[in-house]
């Protein structure tokens, strides 16, 4: 018998795959996690004995909404935060604030993760070919496309409270951006709908306008990408994110509360006055990439640049975002690396990658002529041509009892479970410079369609230098830490429950 790890789910299914099929009246499959212990129904031909496996309960149930959630009072947001621990909900689950909007197909989930990751591998292009990263001056109409923030910012949301007294505010987290900005009123030109109330400063006693002479305002360009403007002496900020979603409005400082404990005076955040977008359903962004302005710098004094997350695996799952600590001891550490163009992102070296336990014969210049960015934004992972075609081929391998289904987008991968249940699905690691070993989660192995077309959930770059990006659907369930201060990034398992 095959070798199969022990991954228990309630219900699970992987993240993003369920926003499409729960748009299917019947037939939605329920794809639960087994421990190995309780399978027992032979699952495709022979699977070769010696390879690690998932088993993948396949059933055909429609999840219900789960109503662990209402509307965040801050009372039940200092439930939900505990000091400098939130808890992290799926944007588009039933605890999300998003929930009352339409859930974006695969396709467009798809285009935006394109977009996201072209955006960012377009920094590190034109950094190796000396070229700096375009300001571009806000008075032009479109940006260059470079110029741009990496959009489709991720799909997970925390709830903080902004203002004097706070106003409880659900953002979209992503450690690919740094200005952290919210939707405000008077809404001057257009807000798009979220759930919560829209932030008012003129309700706040602590709102502040920042002057155009400020350093924090010329900060601005390299967070941004835009140069700020001036309006009465008030700095105006303008970001622009690669799938054309954007936000502007006045550039200002605020109390950002996270929990009764963890207050910050005079944080710099934008009050936006036009908004537009992906964002919809959240009130805005919390930036945590590494750039002057973002939420991790202005914290640095109090939480050293050290943040974790873990990221949940299902829509009815929670997981958590940590600032100044983490929430398991046996983290293991790979060092930061410096990328040229990466200096907003955190990019670490990956050394291998193992298919159903055994190695690939990736020749160890593949991983260094790319480099690698983690990122809690982008969706699928996304890995150089040489590394990704030994991974499809080990993976074909191992799948090889299952019938192909038509490949798909950047998927070129996929199979038909429709008379299946469960299913062996090989193990995939990633090793890292240090021997840090991480396993993705079963969750995080194939992206489901349907039954009828699960992809592997990876794909190539379009050249051998294109910077290679871990994405979120790859990282659910390990508690994922960035310490900025230390620099290095470290991984712990079973970081959710
Ligand atoms: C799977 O279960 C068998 C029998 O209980 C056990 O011997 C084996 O070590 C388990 N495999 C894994 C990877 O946990
Ligand atoms: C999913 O399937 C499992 C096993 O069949 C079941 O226990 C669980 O309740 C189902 N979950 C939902 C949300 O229907
Ligand atoms: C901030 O600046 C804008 C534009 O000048 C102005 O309308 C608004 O009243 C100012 N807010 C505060 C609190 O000063």
């Amino acid at each position: 018998m095959a070798a199969t790890t022990s991954t228990t789910f309630s219900f699970s299914l992987t993240l993003i795959a369920l926003c499409f099929l729960l748009r299917n009246a019947n037939g939605d499959p329920n794809i639960t996690f087994e421990p190995n212990s309780t399978m027992r129904t032979p699952i495709q031909p022979s699977p070769p004995p010696r390879f690690r496996f998932h088993t993948l309960q396949l059933s055909s149930l429609i999840p219900s909404d789960a109503s662990c959630c209402s509307s965040p009072s801050l009372s039940a947001m200092e439930g939900l935060n505990k000091g400098a621990s939130l808890r992290v909900v799926h944007k588009y689950g039933p605890c999300g604030q998003a929930q009352q909007q339409p859930r974006p197909t695969a396709a467009e989930i798809l285009l935006h993760d394109e977009s996201r990751v072209q955006t960012i591998q377009s920094r590190f292009r034109k950094a190796a070919a000396g070229g700096d990263v375009k300001v571009t001056e806000s008075s032009t109409t479109i940006p260059a496309k470079d110029a741009r923030t990496i959009g489709a910012a991720g799909n997970f949301m925390v709830t903080v409270g902004i203002g004097t007294p706070p106003q409880t505010l659900s953002l979209v987290f992503d450690t690919g951006s740094d200005l952290t900005w919210t939707q405000c009123q008077p809404c001057a030109r257009f807000c798009y709908e979220q759930r919560e109330k829209i932030f008012d400063p003129s309700s706040s006693t602590s709102y502040r306008n920042v002057s155009c002479s400020a350093r924090s305002c010329s900060a601005l360009a390299s967070v941004s990408g835009m140069k700020s403007k001036c309006s009465s002496s008030t700095c105006k900020y303008e970001i622009q994110y690669s799938d054309s979603s954007f936000s502007n409005g006045f550039f200002g400082t605020e109390k950002l509360t996270l929990s009764s404990t963890d207050v910050f005076k005079n944080f710099f955040f934008g009050c936006g006055q036009n908004n537009q977008g992906t964002f919809a359903g959240s009130a805005g962004l919390l930036g945590l990439g590494r750039d002057k302005l973002s939420f991790v710098s202005q914290t640095a004094q109090k939480y050293k640049k050290l943040f974790s997350y873990c990221l949940p695996s299902t829509f009815t799952t929670t997981g958590f975002l940590n600032f100044g600590h983490v929430s398991t001891t046996s983290v293991k550490y790979t060092p930061l690396t410096t990328v040229p163009g990466g200096t907003n992102f955190y990019t670490v070296d990956i050394t291998s990658i193992t298919v159903g336990g055994e190695k690939l014969p990736i020749p160890a210049t593949v991983f260094s002529t790319a480099g690698a960015v983690i990122d809690s934004g982008a969706v699928f992972t996304r890995l150089p041509p040489v590394a990704y075609s030994a991974l499809r081929s080990a993976f074909r391998k191992l799948m090889s009892g299952f019938p192909a289904a038509r490949p798909t987008s950047i998927f070129d991968t996929c199979f038909d479970f429709t008379t299946f249940n469960p299913v062996l699905v090989p193990t995939i690691a990633f090793s890292f410079a240090g021997g840090v070993e991480v396993e993705i989660h079963g969750a995080g192995v194939l992206y489901f369609f349907s039954l009828a077309q699960a992809c592997l959930g990876f794909a190539a770059n379009g050249g051998a230098s294109d910077v290679a990006v871990l994405g979120n659907l790859q990282q659910v369930t390990w508690e994922v830490v960035y310490d900025g201060a230390g620099g290095r990034v470290g991984f712990a398992a079973g970081g959710c429950s």
